[in-house]
């Protein structure tokens, strides 16, 4: 089990293949992208499913989340997936991508054992798409939802940030989208997690923002029993469609936190706010047994901090951005 001093347990593990990205979000990277890891820093194949192996028979995770950066650029995935859906207990499975590529591959994840997946998409516009990613990929991003549902992805999850002057004003129109293509659509507040040290609070879409520019034009009714996911969930107009809010400023979860993390280069964080990292790949390639690993990631959990510190003055944005530890 992961448990840490306040008594959470971690039962759901993400974990970032790469930090490489095919787009260029202005609010996640610069235009000329960032210091890659190389080829011998990221983990292998064989050494990621070493690890959720670790994690699934030994350490109670049941949840196993890929990410990146973007995690369809990594050649092994569909290998990827289909060995951990070997394991048991058989782990579920979810992707977050931000869906390029995804067209080709969906069909072929669902095949190899993924659950579901999250697609981040900002805009129905694709001259903002342009100016929000820096790339024209707007409808391969559709594409790549379309493909996921009619490879039977269930269900389909859509991100959105929004971001002032921007796509602000388009929340209501996504919402209508996705209640009509059976998406299930959440905004995130932005955090202080981009490699540009950007973020100014006073310029963030918050929570109360979203919600009163959705309920111009629909009736929201709060959905109960959110348990530890990071979104709260109302019903549109009475349901059955559901939007989501991931308000990790206004509204923190980290008290019902059940996350583990591990970076493509094979470093376990407690937190996406953590400032430390604990190193399992040097333990793996230093010959550590399984038992050895499944200890020492114990040990980095147990040191979780209670918050993301958010709100304390002294706050200091991680060394990393978050496209390098996995969003
Ligand atoms: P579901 O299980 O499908 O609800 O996934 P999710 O919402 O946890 O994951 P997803 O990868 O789609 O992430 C959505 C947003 O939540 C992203 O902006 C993530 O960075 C953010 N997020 C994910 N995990 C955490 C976390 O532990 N803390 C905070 N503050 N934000 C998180
Ligand atoms: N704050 C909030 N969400 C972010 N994402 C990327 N950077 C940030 C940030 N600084 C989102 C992406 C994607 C998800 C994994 O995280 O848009 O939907
Ligand atoms: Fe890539 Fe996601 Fe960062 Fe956009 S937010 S540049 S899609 S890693």
């Amino acid at each position: 089990m992961l448990m840490d001093t306040y008594g959470r347990v971690a039962t759901d593990l993400r974990v970032s293949l790469t930090d490489r990205c095919n787009l260029r979000c202005t609010y996640c990277m610069p235009e000329e992208g960032l210091q890659w890891l190389s080829r011998q820093d990221l983990l292998t194949d064989d050494e990621i499913v070493r690890l959720v192996g670790i994690a699934v028979t030994r350490l109670g995770i049941t949840e196993v989340r890929f990410t990146g950066g973007e995690p369809l650029l990594r050649p092994g995935l569909v290998s990827i997936v289909e060995r951990c859906a070997a394991l048991a207990p058989r782990p579920r499975m979810s992707l977050t991508t931000n869906g390029i590529g995804l067209a080709r591959t969906a069909r072929a994840l669902q095949e190899a054992g993924l659950d579901r997946v999250n697609v981040s998409l900002d805009t129905l516009r694709p001259d903002v798409f342009r100016q929000l990613t820096r790339r024209k990929r707007h409808q391969d991003v559709l594409d790549g939802l379309a493909a996921a549902r009619a490879a039977g992805l269930d269900p389909v999850k859509v991100n959105t940030v929004l971001m002032p002057g921007l796509n602000d004003d388009e929340a209501p129109d996504l919402l209508a989208w996705a209640v009509d293509h059976g998406y299930e659509l959440r905004f995130i507040e932005q955090m202080p997690l981009d490699a540009q040290h950007g973020w100014r609070r006073e310029e963030m879409i918050t929570a109360a923002d979203i919600l009163a520019s959705l309920r111009t034009r629909f009736t929201l009714t709060p959905e109960e029993g959110r348990g530890s996911a990071p979104a709260e969930r109302w019903l549109v107009d009475g349901g059955p469609a559901r939007v989501g809010v991931i308000a990790s400023v206004t509204r923190p979860f980290c008290s019902a936190c059940d996350r583990t993390r591990l970076t493509a280069d094979g470093q376990v964080r407690t937190c996406l706010f953590a400032t430390e990292e604990t190193d399992l790949r040097g333990a793996l390639r230093s010959g550590a047994d399984d038992e050895e690993i499944a200890r020492r990631w114990q040990r980095a959990m147990w040191g979780k901090k209670a918050g993301s510190g958010l709100d304390d003055p002294a706050f200091l944005q991680p060394r990393r951005p978050m496209s390098a530890i996995g969003g």
